[in-house]
């Protein structure tokens, strides 16, 4: 009889060890779910400064040639790359203003195609019909030496 009440005592506090360790655990958890999108929001890797340390891409100009769009990512989101002549450069995002799709370049007919609702948009950016209620946001571009600079509006 005896040696039962021990074995119950002895499963209560293994129940009551587990028990705790498992509110740590989970409590741990919660507090870092809270804890880092506060810090990301507090203290963000990526930080915008004006003037120095601007951040900017820069692709050879060979990579896109005339009549075509290359896509590429900038700052860690998709953007494409048009050179409608020889002396224009033209960046923007590629980011459907209607529902987020992503258009695709219609080199035969130089705009672009959003194939989710067919919203169309000319080598600009400048909606040309389709639901999109704006243009696709565009990048600063230029040319410097061989090379296509973007950065950001
Ligand atoms: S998402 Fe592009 S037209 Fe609807």
């Amino acid at each position: 009889m005896s040696s039962d009440t021990s074995t119950e005592g002895m499963d209560g506090t293994r129940r009551g060890f587990f028990a705790t360790m498992a509110l740590a655990f989970f409590g741990s958890v919660s507090a870092l779910g809270f804890a880092y999108p506060l810090g990301m929001y507090l203290w963000p890797r990526e930080r915008k400064v004006k003037g120095a340390g601007e951040r900017s891409m820069k692709i050879p100009l060979s990579d896109v040639p005339i009549g075509e769009a290359r896509f590429v990512r900038f700052l860690g989101k998709p953007a494409v790359v048009v050179r409608p002549n020889e002396q224009q450069v033209i960046a923007l995002s590629p980011i459907c203003p209607h529902l987020g799709c992503i258009v695709k370049w219609r080199e035969k007919e130089k705009e672009f195609l959003c194939p989710c609702h067919g919203g169309r948009f000319d080598s600009k950016g400048i909606v040309l019909g389709g639901p999109p209620p704006f243009p696709l946001p565009p990048f600063s571009s230029s040319v410097e030496a061989e090379y296509i600079v973007i950065k950001e509006v």
